[in-house]
């Protein structure tokens, strides 16, 4: 088991309040993949040594939220909105999701994944250690259950932990109009016994939303989800308030996403609930949003915030978790530990995988990132540039 000592570093645990330590400081004990100790002068004992340099060393960034499985181009309907359109109504005349369906319905495993690793690199080379990948655009049994056979290759292709979610109830498929129900019952759940069964599934996720599904449509699939011992979440309140972020918060979702028009009263459910806010401003970028999400309520109330890509083929076709920093601070306004911690521990804690991964403190995963900046705000401040200089994923630089 290889045992290496990392001296010399600026070190964010990002366990607690952010503060980096002066280098040379703390020295960090990894074997095994794990993070064994963390302190001052710790003994070499046969350990391989690194010197870091005086470099910034944080937890790997946790991308919680992508659809980064998917075929096609949608770049025709941002054009479409810039020249006037609506989200909404480019959806409702069956483009929008329904596009992305009709490319991935026509593609094997092998080629999804080929369309998809481009993207996953991307994230890969900003340090991202593990990445959630969501079905959703295949709307029917066998193509949902490719998406997430593509996305569990994914992790055979690279160093990065994949953790997936079954997000069948995104769309209506028009073979369905107009039956939301035997929808939820036929594909939704139907599919998610059989992708579990086929260990396929680590969550369940929907979206809640007019020109999605109600929380009466969902309701069985939630039910269904809690008897399989499945974590759940939920797409909330982006376009417009449909109270599902209460109904989430009310199943103990382990995260409520988007948020754009949530309330204060949503804040609070979710401090009791324990349920993490994912903010995604690359959505809210390219929709040309003006409601922000309640990050004030969400700070009242201390409600954990994470942000992430939402990297998708429509409303954020965004591949940077840098970026995704930086536009959580200037567009919503969070602070620069704010942002940190949301790609980070708050981030794993979105996907119930607080106790593994997103901190620096023994017993954790090594998944770390050493950058050429000394700050937090040297990281979050500077747009399309990328100060990576190792990705250490399970203890091992990648
Ligand atoms: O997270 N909000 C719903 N789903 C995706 C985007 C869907 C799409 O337009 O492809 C999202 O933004
Ligand atoms: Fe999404």
């Amino acid at each position: 088991m290889t045992r290496t000592l990392w001296i010399n570093a600026r070190i964010v645990t990002c366990d607690g309040a952010v503060q980096v330590s002066a280098p040379g400081a703390l020295d960090l004990l990894t074997e095994g993949g794990r993070i064994v100790a963390l302190g001052a002068d710790l003994p070499r004992g046969g350990a391989k040594v690194i010197d870091c340099g005086g470099r910034l060393m944080t937890p790997a960034p946790v991308d919680c939220h992508t659809h980064l499985v998917f075929g096609g181009d949608r770049a025709r309907e941002f054009e479409l909105r810039l020249e006037g359109a609506s989200y909404e109504q480019i959806s409702q005349e069956g483009g929008g999701i329904k596009a992305s369906m009709r490319a991935v319905r026509g593609l094997s495993v092998e080629e999804l994944v080929t369309a998809s690793l481009p993207r996953l690199d991307h994230l890969l080379a900003e340090g991202v250690c593990t990445v959630e990948i969501k079905s959703g655009y295949g709307l029917s049994i066998e193509a949902e259950l490719n998406l997430l056979r593509a996305a569990r290759q994914l992790a055979s292709r690279r160093k990065v932990r994949v953790v997936t979610t079954w997000l069948a109830a995104h769309a209506l498929p028009p073979d369905y109009a107009g039956r939301a129900e035997d929808y939820i019952r036929e594909v939704a759940i139907a599919g998610l016994e059989a992708a579990h069964a086929e260990g396929l599934v680590d969550a369940v996720d929907s979206f809640c939303e007019g020109i999605a599904f109600s929380t009466a449509e969902l309701a069985p699939l939630y039910d269904r989800a809690r008897a399989l011992g499945l974590p759940v979440k939920i797409h909330s309140e982006q376009l417009s308030h449909q109270g599902g972020t209460a109904f989430a918060a009310a199943r103990g979702a382990i995260s409520a996403d988007h948020l754009e028009y949530a309330t204060a009263e949503d804040a609070a459910l979710m401090a009791a609930s324990g349920t993490v806010a994912v903010l995604l401003p690359g959505a809210f970028y390219m929709l040309r949003e003006t409601q922000l999400p309640p990050v004030a309520a969400f700070r009242a109330a201390g409600v954990p915030m994470a942000l992430s890509t939402d990297c998708n083929p429509g409303t954020s076709p965004l591949t940077s978790i840098l970026m995704t920093m930086n536009m959580g601070a200037t567009l919503f306004r969070m602070t620069v530990p704010e942002c940190l911690l949301a790609v980070t521990a708050h981030a794993a804690r979105a996907l119930g995988l607080g106790h593994q991964t997103g901190r620096i403190a023994p017993g954790l995963a090594a998944d770390l990132v050493l950058w050429n900046v000394e700050t937090p705000a040297q990281l979050v401040a500077r747009i399309g540039f990328n100060p990576l200089h190792a990705r250490i994923f399970l203890g091992e630089i990648v």
